[in-house]
């Protein structure tokens, strides 16, 4: 467990777990203990009969600036890259329930390619969703290079993924990753009125219409495995590791 991760059920939507990113401090990046909190959470509330929705929120100006780049350099130094990622990305991808998402301002790396798992995304008209996976001599993961191409074609899909041109909400709104952009003050309450709708709707029809417009997981999944082993050979890369001591020394 770690506080980096707050759950909650939210006093207007009861049936909505709440998983949300809260560590500011560091624009809300993803260590390890966090995905294992997420991970665990997804799965209790996938388990939960009572919870209907889940939902994904940051903070102030910030969802999240991607993977903590102190645990990929850690990684790439020599350390155990652990299970704690790719068990996330598994588990968000075999959810059952629609899962919604609220963005303000950041959303870099995971923090937007989350949204691709996502059936509904608010974003404020301050947000920037953006993938430095390739200037960090790294690859695409979380399926978005087979999720993205399906969305939004695969010329936008390269720009986000391979060329790591930053998307505003606009943009991405228009590239179909989002549904739609408000204010920021509006985006939690829109998240959550939206949530709200969706927990009060007769759950297995909406569980069926949900798995049929998705398919069934085993592409998704499998390219998450593919991904995964290409991102960590490139992890023990010179090129990754000099790119994340760059960061680390800014
Ligand atoms: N991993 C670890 N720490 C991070 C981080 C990340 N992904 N993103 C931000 N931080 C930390 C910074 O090191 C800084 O810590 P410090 O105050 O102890 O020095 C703190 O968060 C604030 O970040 P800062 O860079 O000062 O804020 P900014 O507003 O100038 O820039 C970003 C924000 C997101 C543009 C910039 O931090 C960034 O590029 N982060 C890396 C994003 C990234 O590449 N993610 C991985 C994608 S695969």
């Amino acid at each position: 467990m770690t506080d980096h991760i707050l759950i909650e059920r939210p006093e207007t939507a009861q049936q909505v777990q709440i998983i949300r990113f809260n560590r500011p401090e560091k624009k809300n990046a993803i260590t390890r203990a966090m995905y294992q909190t997420m991970t665990e959470a997804l799965k209790a509330a996938e388990a939960a009969p009572d919870v209907r929705v889940h939902a994904f929120l940051g903070t102030e100006g910030c969802f999240s600036a991607g993977n903590d780049l102190a645990d990929f350099l850690a990684f790439a130094m020599g350390g155990n890259m652990g299970r704690e990622v790719f068990d996330f990305l598994v588990a968000l991808a075999s959810t059952k329930k629609p899962v919604v998402s609220g963005v303000d301002g950041l959303a870099i790396g995971i923090g937007t390619t989350i949204h691709l798992h996502c059936d509904l995304t608010i974003a404020s008209d301050r947000s920037l969703f953006k993938t430095p996976f390739v200037d960090l001599a790294l690859v695409p993961e979380a399926a978005s290079s087979l999720l993205a191409p399906r969305v939004m074609g695969h010329q936008r899909a390269f720009a986000l993924l391979a060329l790591g041109e930053g998307f505003s909400a606009a943009e991405a709104k228009e590239a179909g990753l989002i549904w739609k952009v408000t204010p920021p003050e509006a985006v939690e309450a829109e998240t959550l009125s939206l949530a709200a709708k969706l927990a009060a709707k007769p759950p297995e029809a909406l569980r069926i219409a949900r798995d049929l417009m998705r398919g069934p997981p085993d592409a998704v999944l499998d390219r998450i495995q593919k991904e995964a082993e290409h991102f960590a050979a490139q992890l023990k890369s010179a090129e990754a590791r000099a790119a994340f001591e760059a960061f680390m020394k800014r």
